[in-house]
């Protein structure tokens, strides 16, 4: 789907250079010229941003519990199974 018409880029693109390490709105401004028109792509690109940072905090406290479930389990501690809940974000 394409996000920002005035540039054609589409939202894989967005993706990609997310990906590639360009997690800020100025950073995909400066990577795929995405808000450098007209700007009415600028809210989505922004909802982007913030889902993508909201994926890597869910990731970080599901890497957490992992981490406390080995670090258990290494010692003989059984950890109570409402530790292993993953976090609501
Ligand atoms: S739609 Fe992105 S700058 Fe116009």
């Amino acid at each position: 789907m394409i996000v920002c018409v005035c540039k054609n880029v589409s939202d894989r693109q967005i993706r990609a250079a997310m990906a590639d390490g360009a997690t800020t709105v100025r950073a995909l401004r400066n990577e795929l010229a995405v808000s450098t028109c007209c700007g009415k792509c600028a809210p989505e690109v922004k909802r982007m941003v913030d889902n993508q940072d909201m994926t890597l905090a869910a990731q970080v406290v599901s890497n957490a519990q992992d981490t406390v479930r080995g670090a258990g389990e290494r010692v003989g501690v059984k950890l109570r199974s409402s530790l292993y809940q993953p976090a609501q974000i």
